[in-house]
């Protein structure tokens, strides 16, 4: 039997209008760009955990490694009785590695892909019957409200993944202000941030050789054709992801190998030979300079743990 969940749906209404217009809007840019929120449909959120056991993409496996073992250091940090919320949840995997220890009484996951939230957090229901789980369809990416009924009087927000490396450092600050006008004083923020290292170690993460993050990267044009009134041909496009050492970031493109126009809602966009679309961005840091941008937008570290191979971060942050 499914077990009971408590839904708000925050972003069923405009999502589709979301997608064409920054589409429409990203494929006119010089040079083209998309947003990787729109990676995550349901075939995008199954294809990401397909990348997050791929034995070349570290971040997965090393963020879990963190959590098992600094999960009673988090739970005494936070506290008894906090409540907790899941940015980007996807499969609420990795927050299993928190329940024990923490015991809160409520979860709330919040994702932009809205079956693969629902599916994910009413099987948490479902393991974890002592859990008020609560689950919010939305895009994190803009000012949220927790939806009514969820207790946040003491929670802890955590925000797995490196997920915030999406952002560009200074998106990446307003980003940190919205979460501190959603928190109470006090309230903590438990962050995953993928850290500066090794270009061929990075450069092997987003190059899997079963090819699935090419698979995932040309998703997002599979999407537009599907949902968007379009002829774009995603195996005319190319998987491109490399590190740019001097913006410290993962950059995926998809390429156009040759010249070729593609239609969008009756709109017209040409690419040239070996023009790119790029995709995403994912920044990483060193501890201490994302301890600085933490503390512009208003946190305090509490602790940080590293894996011991220094591959990846946990910080806990407080809100001051
Ligand atoms: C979910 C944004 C953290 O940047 O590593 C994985 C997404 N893209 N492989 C990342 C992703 C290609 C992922 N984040």
């Amino acid at each position: 039997m499914a077990a009971a969940i408590h839904f708000h749906d925050q972003c069923q209404n405009g999502a589709n209008a979301s997608l064409r217009e920054e589409t429409l809007a990203g494929f006119a840019g010089d040079p083209k760009w998309a947003s990787p929120k729109f990676f995550y449909d349901r075939r995008g959120s199954e294809l990401f955990e397909q990348i997050c056991q791929q034995p070349e993409y570290y971040p997965t496996r090393t963020e879990e490694l963190i959590l098992r073992l600094a999960a009673r250091q988090i739970a005494e940090i936070a506290g008894p009785q906090a409540s907790l919320l899941e940015l980007g949840s996807g499969a609420s995997r990795k927050v299993r590695l928190l329940l024990e220890a923490l015991h809160p009484a409520s979860y709330l996951g919040i994702d932009i892909s809205r079956d693969f939230l629902l599916s994910s957090t009413r099987r948490l229901a479902a393991d974890y019957p002592w859990l008020e789980v609560h689950a919010a369809c939305a895009d994190f990416s803009r000012p949220m409200q927790l939806p009514e009924g969820f207790d946040g009087e003491h929670p802890l927000a955590f925000f797995p993944g490196s997920s915030i490396g999406n952002f560009d450092p200074p998106e990446a600050q307003v980003f940190l202000r919205n979460l501190h006008t959603l928190l109470p004083p006090g309230g903590g923020l438990l962050i995953g941030v993928d850290l500066i290292k090794d270009k061929a170690v990075l450069e092997a993460a987003y190059n899997d050789a079963a090819g699935i993050t090419a698979a995932f990267n040309r998703n997002l044009l599979e999407r537009i054709r599907r949902e968007l009134d379009s002829d774009i041909e995603p195996a005319r496009f190319d998987h491109q992801a490399f590190y740019n050492e001097e913006a410290a970031r993962i950059e995926m493109h998809l390429l156009s190998p040759g010249a070729q126009t593609v239609t969008i809602e009756g709109k017209r966009f040409s690419f040239a030979h070996g023009e790119s679309l790029h995709t995403e961005n994912s920044y990483k840091y060193t501890p201490a300079i994302f301890c600085d941008l933490a503390s512009s937008a208003g946190f305090k570290s509490v602790a940080l743990w590293l894996d011991p191979r220094q591959l990846f971060s946990v910080h806990y942050l407080q809100r001051e």
